[in-house]
């Protein structure tokens, strides 16, 4: 009977001690192994071992799909958020937030976690779309290398390199969709959308495309207010139209 007893009681308190912890949290967040000595190549979608560079990889993406008018630009300051620069990142309403981005710990990072969440918490909010599996696993990678201000790296760019899919697409996802997606006039007042071949073609084809990012005279500069595209990805963008604006 003693036995029974003590038995039951072992039971009820595991199970009393298993309730107390609160279930885990149900985001997955996926840490891409980067390119590191042991090799991550697989699906790290990046540029091998190279080390991301911050000013002209990972920044246009925050400021590009985060710093807009309205959200996290310095007027609208959004939730206490500026994301339009390396120092502003590590911070909320103007002080240092620790939480915001840990060097070296992607899953501990707010910034990082929040590409993650769904449902009203999206960020970007609907009907924005989310950041590309390869920008988020870029973002990841830029945190794991210690989440540095690396500014004026060689990045690797061929301009011999201008197809649709691989060069031209990811260029205007990490400089223009932010700006540029549906035609919602209250997340993008210009109504051109840049997220679709189909969608691009037009602003190919009447020359707008290549007049924005060069700029030509009489084009608004685009991305607008931002820093402009290297020469390297103009170059890109030119070449594929001048033979023909491919789907390729
Ligand atoms: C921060 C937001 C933002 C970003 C980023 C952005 N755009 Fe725009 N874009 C706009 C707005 C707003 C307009 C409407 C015209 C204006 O206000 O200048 C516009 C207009 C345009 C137009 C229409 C032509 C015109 O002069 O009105 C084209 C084409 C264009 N953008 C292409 C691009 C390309 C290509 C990129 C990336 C290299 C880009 N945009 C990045 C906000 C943005």
């Amino acid at each position: 009977m003693n036995k029974l007893l003590i038995v039951a009681s072992v039971i009820i308190s595991i199970a009393l001690y298993a309730c107390k912890h609160t279930p885990p949290d149900p985001i997955v967040i996926p840490i891409p192994g980067g390119g590191g000595a042991t090799g991550g190549g697989g699906t790290g979608g990046g540029t091998g071992s190279t080390a991301i560079c911050f000013q002209s990889e990972v920044l246009p993406i925050f400021q590009s799909n985060c710093a807009k008018s309205g959200c996290h630009d310095a007027a609208s300051h959004k939730g206490g958020y500026v994301l339009n620069a390396y120092d502003s990142l590590f911070k909320k309403e103007g002080k240092v937030n620790n939480n915001n981005i840990k060097p070296g710990d992607p899953s501990g990072s707010e910034l990082y976690k929040i590409l993650f969440e769904t449902g009203s918490k999206k960020m970007p909010p609907l009907p924005n779309p989310d950041l590309t599996t390869a920008q988020k696993n870029l973002i990841a990678r830029w945190i794991n290398e210690g989440a540095k201000n690396t500014t004026n790296c060689v990045v690797s760019c061929d301009s011999g390199q201008f197809k649709f899919a691989a060069n031209i697409l990811p260029i205007l996802q990490n400089h223009c969709t932010g700006c540029h997606t549906g035609t919602n006039p209250g997340t993008n007042p210009s109504g051109i959308d840049l997220t679709t071949y189909a969608n691009v073609l037009p602003s190919a084809q009447n020359g707008f495309l290549v007049g924005v990012i060069t700029p030509g005279s009489g084009y608004n500069q685009m991305p607008k207010g931002l820093g402009k595209l290297s020469d390297c990805e103009i170059a890109q963008i030119r070449k594929w139209v001048q033979a023909g604006s491919q789907n390729n």
